[in-house]
């Protein structure tokens, strides 16, 4: 179990986050140790989180930042990042969201179809702007991973299909105002295993050996993110295997003479370094099981019931004996459960829980359904 400042917790009102910024530090630390190449450039998936001390250091890590909504421009912005080091990807882009992009010279618009490059040629002309693009190809690679995450398969909404890739790349190149940089992709989240990683270096390779013999180089590629996290083991593994991830691209991967390679990487970030705080406010004896009901609820952590996800569930505050529970929250839907069946030690009303590994996709995630409040944060610095 993680060393959490329990004594600090008791005063606090539940439900909160917690971030251990000193585990995302050295998350970070070894990060800059395994990418710290020239040619790597490090975007954090800001969507994971965007959490004020959290960005502050990634910030200071020297980390870009990958966008998907003018929103998440300006919060990037407004936390100190240089645009230079903004991507902005997303399938549906708005008129203002490009123009905001372009206003703040970004460093890349990573577009997902023909109508939205021909927009952004419009918008940028009239702005008297070039905006750099990279065409986001759909690999068709099979990330393994739950059905809603995973983004890189033919039949899936996002990039460009790779039939169409010919003439866009023509299109582009004729473009005025837009400036093609590169290809983009992203195969899907939460992968644990090497190989999709290894297949998509394979896909950009014969992409890139094709576009070649036609003439066609580009500055730089993006690999997108995706790398997963052991929400089994968080203790265990608080930090993912980051030097086999930079080394499988570094191994399969062709880069061109002086090309740039992009990271988009998100959950493996932030994931381990934060957890949900929460009380036990009753325990229930149904006629066939106990349910432990907690104050926090799918309004502050949705994952589980969203993606069928499952956060390690800990009580911090008691060691009586192990005992069979449904952790259940108090939202007014059955899907408000953290966890079936979990052998976790004798619950008792207010006993502290922590659910954990919940520091990407969680916070960001959270809404005022039922009128609630949304969640407070503490920090060990
Ligand atoms: N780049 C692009 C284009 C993406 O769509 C995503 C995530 C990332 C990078 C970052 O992926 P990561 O390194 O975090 O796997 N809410 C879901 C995850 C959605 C991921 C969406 N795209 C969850 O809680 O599991």
């Amino acid at each position: 179990m993680a060393n959490f400042p329990i004594a600090e917790f008791e005063n606090q009102r539940t439900p909160f986050y917690f971030y251990d910024i000193e585990l995302l530090r050295n998350t970070l630390n070894v990060i800059k140790e395994h990418s710290n190449r020239p040619d790597y450039h490090v975007h954090y998936a800001i969507k994971a989180n965007v959490n004020a001390v959290v960005l502050e250091e990634i910030r200071k890590a020297g980390l870009g930042v990958d966008c998907v909504s003018g929103g998440e421009v300006e919060a990037a912005l407004n936390a100190g990042f240089e645009a230079n080091k903004i991507v902005f990807a997303g399938v549906g882009k708005s008129d203002w969201e490009i123009e905001l992009g372009l206003e703040h010279d970004i460093a890349c618009f990573n577009v997902e179809s023909l109508p939205e490059l021909e927009i952004i040629q419009e918008i940028a002309s009239k702005m008297g702007k070039v905006a750099r693009v990279a065409l986001r190809v759909n690999p068709n690679v099979d990330a393994h991973t739950h059905h809603y995450i995973t983004t890189g398969l033919a039949e899936n909404k996002f990039g460009i299909n790779l039939e169409k890739l010919d003439e866009i790349i023509e299109k582009a190149m004729m473009m005025t105002n837009v400036e093609l940089q590169g290809l983009h992709f992203h195969i899907g989240s939460q992968i644990t295993i090497t190989e999709p990683f290894k297949v998509l270096c394979e896909k950009v390779n014969a992409l890139q050996a094709k576009y070649a013999e036609k003439g066609v180089t580009f500055k730089s590629i993006n690999v997108g993110g995706g790398l997963g996290i052991d929400y089994d083991n968080p203790d265990e593994n608080p930090i993912p295997d980051f030097k086999g991830y930079f080394e499988t691209f570094k191994n399969y991967l062709k880069l061109n003479e002086g090309q740039e390679l992009h990271f988009e990487l998100g959950r493996s970030i932030v994931g381990q370094c934060g957890s949900l705080i929460t009380r036990v406010l009753y325990v229930k004896e149904g006629t066939e099981k106990k349910f432990a009901i907690v104050d926090a609820g799918f309004t502050e952590l949705i994952r589980p019931a969203l993606y069928e996800a499952h956060h390690n569930i800990e009580n911090l505050t008691s060691d009586g004996e192990v005992e069979k529970y449904d952790v259940v929250g108090p939202i007014c839907e059955s899907s408000d459960c953290f966890g079936k069946e979990e052998m976790l030690p004798k619950m008792r009303r207010g006993d502290i829980v922590a659910l954990r590994s919940a520091g990407a996709y969680g916070e960001i995630m959270a809404s005022q359904y039922n009128c609630r409040k949304l969640p407070k944060s503490i920090y060990k610095m």
